[in-house]
């Protein structure tokens, strides 16, 4: 046999620069654990458990009835596209232009599409840790730095002046923030936005603000980036979708929106030579989702989340060595597991890390949960707590049992 076929494997720097989702890697784990039949409780998993509300899921039944199964313009549909306009307009009081709203993949597409679009070779991007998994990613295959922030438990996972200045550079050329957040539940107060706003004033940075939990708050701490700073849309890129808010994230509907009609057409590029547009029967169902009234779905996703949130929280606080935050938005907590770290477990074990603590986990009480370390936050850990009540309970009651300390 000719040995053409064997040419030396290499694949581009870009890629090798980059991680793989370790959020997904967890999910995979779980996955094969339960194929095999074992009976594993996850908190990896970021998406709602609650099914796409109907009038949602009969529109896009509706859309195949009717042979909405063709090309669409990329960027999404004209009456898709105003239909988030209006959205827009009640959100912020800014009239956006049609054109300059991109519908994406999900919120996962339209970040990655402002960042390809916006981003060079040099530029700094300001990514506060934890931080969601693909944002410093992104940034890494626009070829630009990511540059990170830590924050802890100490200012509920948040920035402050303090942390913004000195990680400012001439290079400083865009900040992600993600409010609420994964994979923490903070939420930025009207006063920490206006601090934010007020550091943008005084640099020539774009603020992308990722709200793809916009409706998934608790506390009425909520704040939303254009209410406090106006002024600053034309250095704004707001991204949302579908898939947090109306559970609907295998449908892969979000957006990018922007006042300026140059970003509006580099981001558009950029998708219309890679994906083109997401599939025509999601857009036509996501016009439902962004046209009707879902409050009742959405209060009731909601309501079920909160309770949840309060039974995690505690218990988890009444784990010895695990200190968690009460936090107001989204549906994870990210307790603080440095408490455990070199004591010996009843059974003898010595965990060091929280990624040890996850693995051990996984092997020792079948529970899937991420660790910090994948978020840039190496001490924590990440748990979802879209299942049911039943489900945290019982994988609680495990974790509890596995780290039982001497
Ligand atoms: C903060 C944040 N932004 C963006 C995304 C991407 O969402 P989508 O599934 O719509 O692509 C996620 C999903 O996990 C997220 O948590």
């Amino acid at each position: 046999m000719s040995n053409a076929n064997q040419i030396p494997i290499r694949t581009s720097k870009r890629t090798q620069r980059v991680a793989a989702s370790a959020t997904q890697a967890v999910e995979g784990k779980v996955a094969e654990m339960r194929a095999a039949g074992i009976p594993v409780i996850s908190f990896g998993a970021g998406e709602p458990d609650f099914p796409t509300p109907s009038a949602i899921k009969d529109q896009g039944h509706d859309a195949i009835n009717t042979n909405l199964t063709k090309y669409t313009p990329a960027g999404g549909t004209m009456p898709l596209r105003k239909a988030i306009v209006a959205k827009l307009k009640t959100q912020t009081e800014y009239d956006y232009k049609w054109q300059n709203v991109i519908v994406t993949n999900g919120g996962k597409e339209a970040i990655f599409l402002a960042i390809m679009a916006l981003c060079d070779s040099g530029d700094e991007v300001i990514v506060p840790a934890p931080y969601w998994v693909s944002y410093p990613e992104m940034v890494k295959l626009a070829d630009a730095t990511p540059v990170i922030i830590p924050t802890g438990i100490e200012t509920e996972f948040k920035l402050t002046r303090e942390m913004l200045d000195q990680h400012t550079t001439a290079n400083t050329r865009m900040i992600l923030l993600c409010s609420p957040s994964n994979p923490t539940g903070s939420v930025y107060t009207r006063a920490e936005l206006e601090m934010i706003a007020d550091w943008m004033r005084g640099n020539q940075a774009i603020l992308l603000t990722d709200e793809l939990y916009d409706n998934i708050v608790y506390d009425g701490v909520y704040a939303r980036w254009l209410e406090v700073a106006p002024d600053l849309i034309d250095r704004t890129i707001v991204v949302n979708g579908l898939s947090k808010s109306v559970a609907m994230t295998g449908w892969r509907i979000g957006f990018a929106a922007t006042s300026r009609d140059e970003y509006a057409k580099a981001m558009g590029k950029v998708q219309s030579h890679s994906t083109s547009h997401p599939s025509s029967v999601s857009q036509h169902a996501a016009l439902k989702a962004y046209t009707a009234n879902l409050d009742d779905e959405i209060a009731k996703m909601v309501a079920a989340f909160k309770e949840r949130r309060a039974w995690i929280v505690n218990a988890l606080n009444e784990i010895p060595g695990i200190k968690c935050a009460n936090p107001p938005g989204a549906f994870y907590v990210f307790p603080d597991l440095r408490g455990l770290f070199g004591k010996p477990l009843k059974n003898g074990r010595v965990l060091n890390t929280s990624e040890e603590v996850a693995l051990y986990l996984l092997a020792e009480a079948k529970v899937g949960l991420t660790h910090g370390e994948a978020f840039g936050a190496p001490g924590y850990a990440r748990l979802s707590y879209a299942l049911a009540m039943s489900s945290i309970q019982e994988g609680i009651a495990r974790i509890k049992a596995a780290l039982e300390l001497a």
